[in-house]
């Protein structure tokens, strides 16, 4: 298993290009299976989950050609046509893999009249029930079904359309049932929907299909079904997860870096903050600058929150900041309920943090150092590699496919821009 080493105290200096979203590109390739003409994505990262995405397709008879990006950040193209669907069943063994294998709920529903999609489970972030999939997809008309682990959603004269009230705001609630009221045969109004930036991306990219939507990046998305829809190219938009978390890294390593090829309007709720500890931030035209010089961060307090609110998947990696900043931050976690695997971890490389439930009090220390340390989950991954920028001596993260599910040639981004880092293979 990979292992990455970071011998920490370099300052970063240069550019680090950013790559486009896991999280626009995993829905945007499901949507695939809502046509049978060519959808071509572009700007597509090479990342395991998004491989994983393309084998679970192929599965259902998609045809799927990728062509990679050249040079370090440059996206891969995807040509994915399904002219015909085959088979409508998610096994467990795919689903338990990658949650986001729930997406196909939708769009099999509305494209072949049912689906049989393995119920998720818990994971290590928290319990992460579909039960508003399911309330979406049952107010558009979709008999719905749960036995023996498995959802079957039925709907053999399609799907009606319908209004649909999210008691919470979740992401992929809203995207499964976005895709699927795209064939639904009346309107669609989406209550209490998410705005995340994703969603308005996979919006677009059906708008471009022949979709009718309106409302995106509001809390109120209204759909009107359309019979077919057609072929279409789209460029996934840049990964904010992925900026803020090399926005982090200058902040803890110190220098100046260009993130590029990325805009400060995904992440701008972070770069208030950064601003807030001391950083010095702007906009560049062709993507943000970062400098952090001198004084150590100061502390700042945050809650996560739905966009354009702090993002949870940047929890983990502001903690491992803040755990360097020079007083006390409560960094409050408000959208799962077991978002703090992070925390042992980073006490392991000295950080001073106690966990009151949903709030982490972390108390600012003069110096991490460095260890051994174990990654949970993508993002926590990241924060170890933060926290080792940081440190004195070295830091081993082991467990790095986590890394890989999300994070596109980490190390040799942060090589690009001056730090001790490498990946070992065992
Ligand atoms: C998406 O997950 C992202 N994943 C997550 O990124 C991200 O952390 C999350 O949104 C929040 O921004 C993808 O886009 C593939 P939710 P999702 O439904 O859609 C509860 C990463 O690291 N809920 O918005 O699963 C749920 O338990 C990942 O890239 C229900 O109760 O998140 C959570 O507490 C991790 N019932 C809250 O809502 C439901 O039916 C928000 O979850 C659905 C969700």
């Amino acid at each position: 298993m990979d292992k990455i080493s970071i011998k920490g105290g370099a300052r970063l200096y240069g550019q680090i290009p950013i790559s486009g979203a896991k999280n626009a590109a995993l829905p945007l390739m499901v949507a695939s299976l809502l046509t049978d003409e060519p959808l071509i994505l572009t700007n597509v990262p090479k990342l395991a989950d998004v491989v994983f995405m393309a084998e679970l397709l192929k599965s259902f008879g998609v045809n799927v050609e990728w062509t990679p990006g050249q040079k370090l950040g440059e996206g891969g193209t995807y040509r994915l046509q399904a002219n015909r669907v085959r088979g409508s069943t998610a096994e467990y063994d795919i689903v338990r893999k990658m949650r986001a294998s729930f997406f196909v709920l939708g769009p099999l529903v509305v494209r072949v009249g049912l689906a049989k999609v393995s119920l998720p489970g818990g994971c290590a972030i928290g319990a992460r029930p579909v039960d508003l999939h399911l309330k979406g997809l049952q107010a558009l008309g979709a008999a719905i079904d749960v036995a023996e682990g498995y959802v079957i959603a039925d709907a053999p004269a399609g799907l009606a359309g319908g209004e649909v009230v999210f008691p919470m705001v979740s992401v992929g609630a809203t995207e499964n049932v976005l895709m699927a009221a795209c064939l639904a045969q009346g309107r669609s109004v989406l209550v209490n929907a998410a705005g995340e930036p994703e969603i308005v991306d996979l919006g677009n990219c059906r708008m471009a299909m022949g979709a009718k939507i309106s409302g995106l990046g509001t809390s109120r998305i209204v759909v009107d079904g359309v019979s077919k829809l057609h072929g279409a190219s789209h460029a996934v938009l840049p990964d904010r997860i992925e900026t803020g978390t090399y926005a982090m890294a200058v902040a803890i390593a110190g220098g100046e870096v260009e993130l590029t090829g990325t805009t400060p309007d995904l992440v701008s709720s972070l770069l208030e903050l950064l601003v807030l500890i001391g950083a010095e931030v702007s906009s560049t035209g062709t993507g943000i600058k970062v400098v952090r010089n001198g004084s150590r961060p100061k502390s700042v307090s945050v809650d996560t929150a739905p966009f354009p609110g702090f993002p949870t998947d940047l929890q983990a990696q502001f903690m491992a900041l803040m755990a360097t900043a020079e007083g006390t931050s409560r960094i409050r976690e408000t959208i799962f309920e077991n978002r703090f695997m992070h925390v042992p971890e980073l006490v392991r490389v000295g950080a001073d943090i106690k966990v009151e439930g949903d709030t982490a009090i972390v108390t600012g220390v003069g110096r991490l150092h460095g260890a051994p340390v174990m990654a949970t989950d993508l993002r926590a991954s990241s924060s170890l590699v933060l926290a080792g920028l940081a440190a004195e001596g070295e830091t081993i993260v082991n467990r790095v496919y986590h890394l890989d599910r999300g994070f596109e040639r980490l190390e040799e981004k942060l090589r690009a821009v001056g730090a001790n880092i490498e990946r070992q293979s065992e």
